[in-house]
């Protein structure tokens, strides 16, 4: 009797997970367009369940798994074309990976301002407030970049740390990193790169031949990258990396870590799944140099289709795609997204900058473009957008 009672709990739990699921949105369905995130390569599912249970705060206790979290930090570095001086902190993202590196910044220089864009992530206000650190804004140009002319008056001796973007939330626009690192070098700062979206792309738009800046550890000057895999790394949430040009400067973010195994314990999170460490593993082992590129370039493709039917439909863009993400120039902001989301479509919208924003990740097929536009262009139409 108790072990049926116990079959009916367990079932009508996992049915009621059901039912809170059936709210959600799904990547599958092809309706979230304006996410940076997507749904994961079928390999890294299967390698998330298998070291679900795996704990990276103790790594002495999972070998296995701590040598697959030091195969994919050596892809990474890799990929970023980091010097054999250089090491990576596995995150849960470009947030923890932005707020490390500042803290980084922060303890090696013993200052606290952090030059950055108007299209920073918001991720570097919360860092303002968790370790007191003050943020000097730049404008952006005519193309959306941080203004290089407008830093230099800015630096000071408080001057911690000087961000540049690779890959923009808002627009996927690409600072010019090459000038920021002359600078980083000209004045002695620290330069963090935030390459969370765009870390996974620029290097293969250079494979596909796309003019993009050089944004990584090939500039001298660039101290710090975060990166992340579960954006269009193709993995699952949540991991990112925050990789740091030299290995001594991570005694500068580690404590003694007396309770467990290993002496010490490097970055902000203690214990840590090794499952998404495992499912990044995956996906990039089975996508490699050849799968990602064929990726990007699938993205690309459909993301200069989506450009010409917006364009088809009378209306206009933000700024030209530097990679995935189109910025939809939209005056009545609110009431055209809330209409798209009322059908179902999940768009994002940059208030800031009055658009809508699409992000063509590889969940997004041509059949939903094609489902999607002349959706967009009766809502516009209704709202008199257009
Ligand atoms: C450029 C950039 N940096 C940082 C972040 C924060 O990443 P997460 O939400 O994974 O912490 C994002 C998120 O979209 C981003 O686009």
């Amino acid at each position: 009797m108790i072990i049926n009672d116990k079959k009916i709990k367990y079932k009508n739990i996992l049915k009621k997970l059901d039912k809170y699921k059936n709210k959600d949105f799904t990547f599958s369905s092809g309706k979230i367009i304006g996410s940076m995130c997507t749904q994961p390569h079928e390999i890294s599912t299967k390698a998330y369940i298998k070291f679900l249970d795996t704990n990276l705060g103790d790594p002495e206790l999972f070998p296995g798994t701590n040598e697959i979290e030091i195969a994919l930090k050596k892809y990474i570095l890799k990929l970023l074309n980091a010097p054999k001086t250089a090491r990576g902190i596995t995150v849960s993202g470009g947030t923890e990976g932005n707020i490390t590196a500042m803290w980084l910044a922060k303890e090696l220089t013993k200052k606290n301002e952090i030059i950055l864009s108007k299209s920073a992530h918001f991720s570097f206000k919360k860092i303002a407030s968790l370790i007191n650190m003050k943020i000097i804004t730049i404008p952006l140009t005519k193309n959306y970049v941080i203004d290089i002319n407008k830093i230099k008056n800015k630096i000071n001796d408080n001057t911690a740390a000087i961000i540049g973007i690779a890959g923009s939330t808002e627009l996927g626009t690409i600072d010019s990193i090459p000038q920021l690192s002359d600078i980083s070098l000209d004045e002695n700062i620290f330069l963090h790169v935030d390459a969370a979206f765009g870390g996974f792309i620029i290097p293969f738009l250079k494979n596909l031949n796309y003019e993009v800046t050089d944004f990584d550890f090939k500039l001298k000057g660039v101290n710090s990258i975060s990166i992340d895999a579960h954006k269009m790394g193709y993995s699952a949430i949540p991991l990112g990396l925050l990789a740091v040009r030299k290995k001594n400067w991570l005694n500068k973010i580690s404590v003694e870590s007396h309770c467990i195994n290993s002496k010490k314990q490097t970055g902000i999170l203690g214990t840590r799944s090794g499952g998404p460490v495992a499912a990044a593993y995956a996906v990039t082992k089975f996508l490699g140099k050849k799968g990602y590129t064929k990726l990007i370039e699938n993205c690309m493709n459909l993301t200069i289709y989506v450009e010409s039917e917006i364009n088809k439909i009378g209306l206009e863009l933000i700024t030209k795609p530097t990679m995935n993400v189109l910025g939809i120039k939209i005056k009545n902001l609110d009431e055209v997204y809330k209409k798209l989301s009322d059908l179902g479509w999940k768009v994002n919208k940059i208030d800031r900058i009055s658009c809508l924003r699409i992000v063509v990740m590889p969940h997004i097929s041509k059949k939903s473009i094609d489902e999607f536009i002349p959706i967009l262009k009766k809502v516009c139409m209704e709202v008199g957008e257009i």
